[in-house]
């Protein structure tokens, strides 16, 4: 008999995005996209002073020679999208790695440069790890008009720290928020990872009692999910990602819906909690953007496209041609899916957001109108202002259900993209 997995996925995944086939990354080097008016710019720094097991980013152990080279790119990279993106308006920057701030000099080079070159007048969201932000740092970045931060916290309790592999002990980690809270930014985003190893129910409490009360904006909790391609995959021989266990992230992510709105937060997207009237902080909600660096992704509409991961082979390919390692064309049904698949996200899909997006010939009712009554009928979603909202039981729900797609494309996508430059052909 067929296994049921193999007949439910294929079908959810009809359901959603039109197609039954697998996705297909391929080298390819899609358009400049001259067309769009506005789109979010990523920057991928993809460097750290210490390599923490757990983690499945694209990121190398820094190292001043390699990150020279890697500097001298990314302005190459910039020069190159130049001349195409002459009308385009960033709304967004966000930059991630990695840590952006290893090389705190470079970072502010390139961030003049992306002035100079762009028409920027937008917020600046920027990653920050508690052990590489020191006051001076806060206060350069400020200058050069970051207004965002986001610092990985991860856990307020030492040996939970030392488990995982942190180079920072806790009071570091706290230390960092007070620092960036008294700074005047327009955000703080503290991120915690739970169900991690030896961390109990009261941990967690305490990890989130001892964040909320920095002050902070807004406060984003992942659980731990291990890949197979990461040190920790490695070490456990996975196959397929690893998650903990639905009763560990439903227990402690109800301790986190509980605690938050305790101190004054709603939540906003599955993972994230943010303070009554402050502006939300993210770096992959924005519909279209373009990334500049190793293994930085983009999505044009048009064309789904990522960097090749490898530094070496970014600072070769450039500037002759883009480091573009694989792409995908993205018809509109898929694009409207992907739209969709970050408003879930955000546990709020409007109307009128679609139709400002993809035009009012076809309505977002009628393109998804099989998958609305499904999740309708479960109760997972209601009709609210002009959309749907997700009911609190669908955020967990709905975001497994996402999980078992998403988990897996990034799994292939970026562990084939870590093994080779330049990938023949990825499945998603
Ligand atoms: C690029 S890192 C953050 C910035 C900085 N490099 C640091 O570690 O402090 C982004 C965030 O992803 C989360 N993260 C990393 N690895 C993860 C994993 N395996 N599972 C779940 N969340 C993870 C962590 O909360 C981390 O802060
Ligand atoms: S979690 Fe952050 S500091 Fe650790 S390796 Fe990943 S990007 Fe670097």
């Amino acid at each position: 008999m067929i296994p049921a997995k193999f007949i439910w996925k294929p079908l959810v995944q009809k359901i959603v995005t039109g197609h039954w086939r697998r996705f297909h990354m391929r080298p390819g080097m899609p358009p400049f996209p001259e067309k769009l008016k506005c789109a979010g710019l990523y920057l991928h720094v993809p460097f750290c002073k210490n390599l923490c097991p757990f983690c499945p980013y694209n990121r190398f152990k820094y190292d001043e020679k390699l990150f020279n080279l890697y500097e001298h790119a990314v302005h190459q990279e910039i020069d190159v999208y130049a001349p195409h993106l002459k009308d385009m308006k960033f709304t967004s920057i966000y930059v991630g790695g990695g840590t952006p701030t290893v090389n705190l000099e470079g970072l502010l080079r390139i961030l003049r440069h992306l002035r100079n070159t762009f028409s920027l007048s937008c917020d600046i969201c920027i990653e920050l790890h508690p052990g590489n932000m020191d006051k001076d740092c806060l206060a350069a970045l400020k200058d050069v008009g970051v207004t965002m931060l986001s610092i990985g916290v991860e856990s307020t309790t030492d040996h939970i720290l030392r488990n995982i592999g942190r180079n920072h002990d806790a009071e570091t980690a706290l230390d960092s928020l007070r620092r960036a809270t008294s700074m005047g930014f327009n955000s703080v985003n503290a991120d915690l990872m739970f169900a991690l190893p030896g961390q109990s129910l009261r941990d967690w409490e305490n990890d989130l009692r001892s964040v909320l009360e920095e002050g902070i904006d807004q406060i984003s909790t992942y659980p731990m999910f291990s890949f197979p391609y990461s040190e920790m995959g490695k070490m456990q021989q996975l196959k397929s990602v690893k998650r903990p266990t639905s009763s560990a992230i439903r227990s402690m992510l109800n301790l986190t819906d509980e605690y938050s709105l305790k101190y004054g937060f709603e939540r906003c997207a599955v993972w994230s909690w943010l303070k009554a009237s402050k502006k939300k902080f993210s770096s992959i909600t924005r519909h279209h953007y373009i990334g500049f660096g190793p293994s930085a992704a983009s999505m044009i509409g048009s064309h789904f496209y990522v960097n090749t991961f490898d530094v070496n082979a970014y600072t070769h390919a450039l500037p002759k041609k883009r480091p573009i390692a694989l792409s995908m064309p993205v018809d509109r049904r898929l694009e409207m899916a992907y739209w969709l698949y970050w408003r879930v996200y955000e546990l709020q899909v409007r109307e009128r957001d679609f139709e400002n997006l993809f035009g009012t010939e076809i309505s977002l009712d009628a393109t998804f109108s099989d998958l609305f009554n499904l999740v309708r009928l479960s109760g997972m979603m209601e009709k609210k202002n002009g959309g749907y909202q997700i009911t609190k039981s669908g955020a967990y729900w709905i975001h497994r259900l996402q999980n078992e797609y998403s988990l897996n494309y990034i799994n292939r996508l970026w562990g084939s993209c870590q093994k080779e430059p330049w990938p023949k052909q990825v499945k998603l």
